[in-house]
């Protein structure tokens, strides 16, 4: 299964994405993607070195740029129809990987990993001036395209911030999107858009309300397609201090537990 967590910037996307890894690893085979070209906290929130950038396993973005120009293009839009479905449509060779992959092929040089949990980086921006982060939205594409995965095999895409991801079509592979939605009127906002995106892509959206704290919890569920809420995190002190220290989250939630079960029977 592979599933995307989307949501506003700090609605808590890294956070959920690292417990429910660590809930999940204790039945199932579990890879994290930080597809996130910003931010540098999630290998800390899970206990882990930073694992280095896939974009060098094709020679960085230069290498990555070149492979495309090199390529024949696509003739469709990444299989998308358009009404935005995929089902149907044959799936095409990639440009960047010659043979598909699964969890046996990620090249290990690439994966860190602790307690059952693998992490792998797609890309983050290093230097000043290095061109914008295009690249990592077709690598993150290209990637979860090109990967099989067994029954037990799970998938957790940490998104960066916001909807950029699909409007570059990322989303069309994922089996469900997780939205976590803080307490904030653009979260709740943006809940509505998600939905639209993930019929347009085919997917399945629940969301996760998280930071929720007992006076503000129905005013969050009057604002979203409650009938979609799977869990309700509540605002916990031990995981602010832990993210400002760069600590892992190494404690667990009988919430987080209760969405891995749901997720694991989905
Ligand atoms: N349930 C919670 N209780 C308390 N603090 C939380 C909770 N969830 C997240 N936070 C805090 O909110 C902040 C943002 O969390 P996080 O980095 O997971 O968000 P994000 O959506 O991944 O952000 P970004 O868009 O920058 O990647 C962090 O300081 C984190 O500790
Ligand atoms: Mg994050």
């Amino acid at each position: 299964m592979k599933i995307a967590v989307c949501g506003k910037g700090g609605s808590g996307k890294s956070t959920i994405s690292a417990l429910l890894a660590k809930e999940m690893a204790k039945n199932k085979n579990v890879l994290v993607l930080d597809t996130d070209e910003s931010n540098y906290g999630l290998h800390s929130q899970l206990g882990m070195a930073a694992p280095k950038d896939l974009m060098e396993y094709f020679g960085g973005k230069t290498g990555f740029k070149e492979k495309q120009r090199a390529a024949p293009k696509k003739t469709q839009f990444w299989g998308l129809a358009a009404n935005g479905s995929t089902s149907g449509q044959p799936a095409q060779q990639s440009r960047f990987f010659n043979k598909r992959w699964s969890f046996s092929d990620l090249p290990p040089e690439f994966v860190e990993e602790k307690a059952g949990v693998k992490l792998m980086a797609v890309g983050k921006i290093h230097n000043f001036g290095e061109g914008c982060a295009c690249p990592m939205g077709i690598l993150t594409r290209e990637f979860l395209e090109n990967l099989d995965l067994g029954k037990n095999d799970i998938v957790i895409v940490d998104t960066e911030a916001g909807t950029e991801h699909f409007g570059r079509g990322v989303d069309k592979d994922f089996d469900l999107i997780l939205v976590v939605i803080d307490p904030s009127y653009e979260s709740l906002r943006l809940s509505k858009k998600f939905d639209e995106f993930g019929s347009q892509c085919g997917c399945r959206v629940y969301f996760v309300l998280n930071k929720v704290e007992p006076d503000i919890k129905e005013e969050m569920l009057a604002s979203v397609n409650c009938v979609n809420v799977v869990a309700e995190i509540p605002e916990r002190r031990e995981i602010f201090k832990a993210s400002l220290k760069g600590e892992e989250l190494d404690f667990e939630l009988d919430e987080i537990k209760k969405l891995a079960d749901f997720l694991e029977k989905s």
